[in-house]
């Protein structure tokens, strides 16, 4: 399997704080059949600046810790993005960085409320040839209580990642509703762990896998977590079957947004 969505770099976010955390992070993920890791770190103005150099220096230390601890796994490099109006420009200054050089990047919102200038954001990197991959879509308050939005955005070809542990409830009833109807709706391309540590969301995806395959059979549960993901690191098109768009919810179903 592959994990498109880690903190593991270590000492630049939220995520590992230090070498032995990313290691251990990255044995646990191995020891669960994770092949190949992305470390995704937060690439804001605000946060993780330092040029693409610096963090291929940190990812290549944790590289060489885990060689010599016998721990199989690839290390890739991305980032994580949260949405601006100048995201574009963030590409060509190398604040962004798309997952393992690719044409895919990683994209985030605020959780509560989907910024006026995104639609606009979206298109000028499509223009450019870039491909945005939304994280942890099922943890937006705006795609939870209405899926349209997002549904359109993956016509016009956007992918979607969902997170391992929301799946498995450990964000709640409502994200993970939110996170099956995204499978069942084929508005879910990869599942990845977004571990930020060993223990906070731990790098692993079998038990996600699983929950996957009894919703929407082995083969898709295998390409969310296998077939797409190594199209993306491998910079590769992906194509996926349209999506199943919900219907406008009728007016006496208010409460199920609840
Ligand atoms: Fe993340």
């Amino acid at each position: 399997m592959i994990d498109l969505h880690t903190h593991l770099l270590p000492g630049v976010d939220d995520g590992a704080g230090t070498l032995a955390e990313a290691v251990a992070m990255a044995r646990l993920a191995a020891a669960d059949g994770v092949t190949t890791i992305v470390a995704t770190p937060h690439r804001n103005p605000w946060s993780y600046r330092a040029d693409r150099a610096d963090a291929e220096r940190r990812l290549e230390e944790v590289r060489r810790a885990c060689q010599c601890e016998g721990i199989a796994v690839r290390l890739l490099l991305g980032g994580e993005s949260y949405i601006a109006p100048d995201l574009p420009e963030q590409l060509e200054t190398g604040l962004a960085l798309t997952i393992n050089g690719s044409r895919y990047l990683l994209i985030e919102w605020p959780l509560a409320e989907y910024p006026p200038y995104s639609d606009q954001v979206i298109f000028e990197l499509q223009v450019r040839g870039v491909i945005p991959v939304v994280a942890h879509a099922e943890r937006y308050r705006f795609i939870q209580q209405d899926l349209r939005g997002l549904a359109r955005q993956v016509e016009r070809g956007v992918l979607v990642q969902v997170t391992a542990s929301s799946l498995l409830g450990e964000f709640g009833p409502r994200t993970r509703r939110a996170s099956e109807d995204l499978l069942t709706r084929g508005l879910a391309h990869l599942i990845a762990s977004d571990s930020h540590g060993p223990e906070r969301r731990a790098p692993v995806l079998s038990r996600a896998r699983a929950r996957a395959a009894e919703l929407v059979g082995e083969e898709r549960a295998r390409a969310l977590v296998e077939d797409v993901p190594r199209a993306i690191i491998n910079d590769e098109r992906v194509d996926l079957p349209p999506p199943v768009l919900p219907k406008p919810r009728p007016f006496w179903a208010f409460w199920r947004a609840g």
